[in-house]
């Protein structure tokens, strides 16, 4: 069954996600899975231009597009984990499903809550538990038994081993990796490339050098 879905935020990860229906919509059943009904960002000018989202009709505010589309399931295309937990509550009593790209692979023992987005090649093990509105981008890797907890995000190529933990609103970098039962706080920041091998504390922010902010 064909479903109609909105999407908001029209930046950058806007287009991904869009990309992203796209691919399940080709490889899924004979009929496609998502009607793509447009584009609700708070600002009308990011829709337009090129890089944008111009081929998708805008849909005004998410309030706006909301109230034309009661119905429609959500995804939050916004990469600012504070942002997407904002957009969130301006839209409560929508169904935000999560959307797996078809070539990321998640265990069926995952525990995977609504809103979150999985992306190409990403892989999920066995026995995890991702909180609602995570962001497995591609290429991501979370090992065995790991938790990542609601509005977290890990960047592409970012990679949790086995029994680690990121907190709510976390934020792994592109290709941050962190080594097996280590545990990182709520808001703390993994920089680009940065190898972790002990405990984060809440609200940190971590490079290969040290500590950037504490
Ligand atoms: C974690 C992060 C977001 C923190 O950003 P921030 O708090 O704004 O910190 P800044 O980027 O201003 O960096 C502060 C300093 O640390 C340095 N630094 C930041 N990240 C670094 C890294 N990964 N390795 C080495 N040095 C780094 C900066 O060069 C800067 O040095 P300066 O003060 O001498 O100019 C950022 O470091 C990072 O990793 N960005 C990449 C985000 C990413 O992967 N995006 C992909 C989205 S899909």
């Amino acid at each position: 069954m064909t479903r109609d879905i909105m999407i908001v935020g029209a930046g950058g990860w806007g287009r991904e996600v869009a990309w992203t229906l796209e691919r399940i919509n080709a490889y899924g059943g004979p009929a496609p899975t998502w009607n793509i009904l447009g584009v609700a960002d708070d600002d009308p000018a990011k829709g337009k231009g090129k890089g944008s989202m111009e081929g998708y009709p805008y849909l005004g505010t998410p309030e706006e597009a909301s109230h034309d589309y009661p119905g429609a399931k959500v995804i939050i295309a916004i990469g600012d984990n504070a942002v997407r937990e904002k957009i969130y509550r301006r839209l409560r009593g929508h169904d935000f499903p999560a959307i797996i790209d078809p070539s990321a692979v998640v265990a069926p023992t995952v525990d995977l809550r609504h809103g979150v987005y999985v992306g190409a090649l990403a892989v999920i093990s066995v026995g995890c538990n991702i909180g609602k509105f995570v962001i497995v981008n591609t290429r991501a890797g979370v090992g065995h038994d790991c938790t990542v907890d609601d509005f977290a995000q890990l960047c592409p190529g970012a990679t949790m081993s086995g029994h680690s933990f990121l907190g709510a609103h976390g934020y792994m970098a592109t290709n941050s990796c962190l080594v097996p039962n280590v545990k990182v706080g709520a808001h703390a920041q993994i920089a680009a490339g940065t190898p972790v091998f002990a405990d984060v504390r809440e609200g940190e922010t971590l490079s290969p050098f040290g500590t950037l902010k504490a």
